[in-house]
């Protein structure tokens, strides 16, 4: 695993950029892992300038979300759907179509996840996953204790997440209590996977998700076993490092 620490946000951004970049331009049909919440925004900020400034084409590219809410249509504005299409994909030239995310509205929600995880291997696999951590070490929305080899399945939400996520919502009691989420084995399985955090908040679970032993109670340590993972962070999420 390497771990980078930047001194602001903003290269963080460029750098992740430069590899999905890179990806693409290498095989224009890749697919994209792509997280929510605030982590990823300005690494798609600097994605959608450089597809309006030099030509960047996602036009052949496939994307798969980590994750979605279930108990919120996706019509919702916070459902997963709606804000990778409003921070990302309706910005830049991939279809509509091959932007996917698990469907936390389905009829059979047991059936959904392995039908998920089965559209991205008929894909061809994710070829970079990007990633955020929650304060409690999870990625995806794999909680602590999560299996280590996981695959695509409903979830319960800590207390802790859901207190995270509720600036996001009116009130906490909007705050979706399951998801859908990729697994630790499901996410393991990306060819890359790039996780980036920023601010002091983030600090305990960077340590412990690089430094501490590998194990389900700190669900991104599995990164250490990753055979081509990074941990891109800037200096206050990396300020607990040893
Ligand atoms: C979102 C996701 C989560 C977030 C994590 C950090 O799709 O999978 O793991 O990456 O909760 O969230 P932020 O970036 O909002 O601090």
């Amino acid at each position: 695993m390497e771990v980078i620490i930047l001194s602001d946000p903003g290269r963080i951004a460029g750098l992740v950029a430069d590899a999905v970049e890179r990806r693409v331009r290498a095989t224009p049909s890749s697919v994209l892992g792509l997280a929510t919440g605030s982590s990823p925004l300005k690494i798609y900020e600097e994605l959608i300038r450089r597809h309006r400034q030099s030509g960047l084409s996602f036009a052949d590219a496939h994307a798969f979300l980590l994750d979605e809410y279930i108990g919120i249509p996706r019509s919702h504005d916070q459902s997963y759907y709606s804000v990778i299409r409003r921070e990302f994909t309706n910005h830049i030239d991939i279809p509509a179509e091959r932007v996917h995310s698990p469907n936390g509205e389905s009829d059979d929600i047991a059936g959904e996840g392995a039908r998920y995880d089965e559209s991205i291997r008929a894909a061809g696999g994710i070829d970079i996953q990007l990633l955020g951590i929650g304060t409690d070490g999870h990625i995806g929305f794999n909680e602590p204790a999560s299996s280590l080899r996981s695959r695509t399945r409903v979830k319960t939400l800590t207390e802790q997440t859901r207190e995270d996520n509720a600036r996001f919502f009116p009130s906490m009691s909007d705050v979706p209590r399951h998801v859908l989420t990729q697994g630790l084995g499901t996410i393991s399985e990306s060819r890359q996977a790039v996780l980036v955090a920023t601010g002091a908040a983030k600090a305990e679970a960077v340590a412990a998700a690089v430094e501490g032993p590998v194990s389900a109670i700190c669900p991104a340590s599995v990164l250490q076993l990753h055979e081509h993972a990074a941990v891109i962070v800037d200096e206050a999420a990396g300020s607990a490092l040893e």
